[in-house]
């Protein structure tokens, strides 16, 4: 496993795997490695020949009151998680090589109206944080494919966005959420929550369920079922940001002949804003009523 820290020999070391005709799989993290993160590299590995794993704490997509002193850096434990599996190349840069010029100077890049959906209406300036990092480190590792969590679903649908639009020639995967046995969504920000909140926390993924059931057998409407959800929540003890019913493809609100939708929350417990979210295909409900 190689360690970089510059772009330079980055891209050298990345040249190299590619003259013996290898494919580039990416993985971008902020570290604190998980078993969520960990399948990621997993998928990874299945999909190129080679995988880089990018370790960068950015500061773009952190809001002014948000975690960004407070977040976990556990370089040490990451680098041993990486060195059990299939990882090549490890890259970890700098804010001086992520941003040369300073935060403010840095040139942005910007999916609108996707961006200010969602959690992008309670972080303000979050995704063009995600968006601006995701495509720099793309101009740096030039992967074949690149692997995101369906964990950070509207991250996804942004980033899947953002090559179509600026015709980047990657491959985005998407992998299913890695989840505690009791439902709930691991995340480095679940450290977070008291002995309590934690106990409480698992009651997210089940209204998601619960929501997506009742979808299923058609018992509401989504509206209905989304004032459901964002109550539940709240008689939880969570503060919701919101509890939304979406379409897959682009996070708009559904219509009637939509079946591929998404159910996403968020909700603040504690010190932690917990997110998650459960796909919805309602294609057998139609099936068994006609
Ligand atoms: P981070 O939160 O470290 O997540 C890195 C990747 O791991 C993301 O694609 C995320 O969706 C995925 N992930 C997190 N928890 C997961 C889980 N429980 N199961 C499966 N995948 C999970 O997301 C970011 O970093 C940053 O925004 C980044 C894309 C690196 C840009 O800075």
């Amino acid at each position: 496993m190689i360690v970089e820290h510059e772009v330079a020999p980055l891209r050298e070391t990345i040249l190299m795997r590619r003259s013996r005709g290898e494919s580039v799989a990416f993985v971008p993290t902020m570290g604190n490695l998980h078993a969520g993160h960990l399948d990621l590299v997993r998928v990874a590995g299945e999909r190129g020949d080679s995988v880089v794993v990018s370790i960068y704490v950015n500061p773009l997509q952190f809001g002014e009151n948000e975690d960004l002193d407070s977040y976990p850096r556990t370089l040490e434990a990451d680098s041993a998680a990486l060195g059990d599996l299939d990882v090549d190349i490890i890259f970890l840069p700098d804010d001086r090589t992520m941003y040369p010029a300073g935060l403010e100077e840095q040139t942005k890049v910007m999916v609108p109206e996707l961006s200010e959906t969602l959690c992008g209406r309670f972080r303000p300036g979050h995704f063009v944080g995600v968006t601006t990092v995701v495509n720099r480190l793309f101009n740096i590792v030039q992967p074949d494919i690149a692997v995101f969590g369906k964990k950070d679903y509207q991250q996804l649908t942004i980033i899947r966005r953002m090559v179509r639009d600026l015709a980047m020639p990657v491959g985005v995967v998407g992998v299913d959420t890695i989840r505690e046995a009791d439902g709930l969504a691991m995340s480095s920000r679940n450290r977070y929550l008291t002995p309590k909140q934690r106990a409480v926390a698992p009651g997210l993924h089940k209204t998601l369920r619960e929501a997506r059931d009742a979808l299923r057998r058609n018992e509401t409407d989504t509206v209905g079922v989304e004032a459901q959800g964002y109550r539940k929540l709240s008689d939880l003890g969570f503060s919701p940001d919101y509890f939304s019913v979406r379409r897959q493809s682009d996070l708009a609100a559904p219509g009637p002949e939509d079946e591929s939708l998404v159910i996403l929350a968020a909700a603040r417990l504690g010190q932690a804003r917990l997110i998650d979210n459960v796909e919805v295909e309602l294609g057998r409900r139609k099936e068994a009523m006609n």
